[in-house]
């Protein structure tokens, strides 16, 4: 039996994926998502452990200086590399133990698709 959570799951990803000029506009104007209640907690959770500026050196896992997300604004201004690593999965790396789940990569990608208020 195809559960209704998982056949919306698919919908959404399926609306996010192709090109984000031809997202439905109505559901970012329904959209609850913002930074402050999930992109900050997001970003924290898979990324910030090597993507912030209060690292050096080993610390940041090779992760490149200068791409850091610790704020909106460094955010704002990666978004396309964000979501695509993020959704093809190459982000954050296998060896991080974290992974987002299915329900939180739809999310960054509607996210991120309304511009991620
Ligand atoms: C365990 C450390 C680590 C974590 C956690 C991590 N990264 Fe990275 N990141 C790297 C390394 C290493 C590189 C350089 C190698 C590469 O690009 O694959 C990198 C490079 C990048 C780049 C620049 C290259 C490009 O494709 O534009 C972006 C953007 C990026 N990461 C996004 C993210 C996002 C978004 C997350 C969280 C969802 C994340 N990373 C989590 C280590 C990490």
């Amino acid at each position: 039996m195809i559960k209704p959570a998982l056949v919306s799951l698919v919908l959404a990803l399926a609306a996010c994926s192709s090109d984000p000029a031809a997202n439905d506009a109505s559901s970012c104007d329904t959209l609850t998502l913002s930074y402050d209640n999930f992109g900050a907690a997001f970003m924290t959770s898979f990324c910030n452990d090597c993507h912030s500026a209060s690292l050096s050196g080993g610390q940041r896992q090779a992760a490149p200086t200068g791409i850091d997300f610790d704020t909106h604004e460094d955010v704002l201004a990666r978004l396309e590399r964000i979501r695509a690593r993020t959704i093809e999965g190459t982000m954050p790396p296998f060896r991080f133990p974290e992974r987002p789940s299915e329900e939180q990569l739809a999310d960054v990608a509607l996210w991120i698709d309304c511009g991620a208020p």
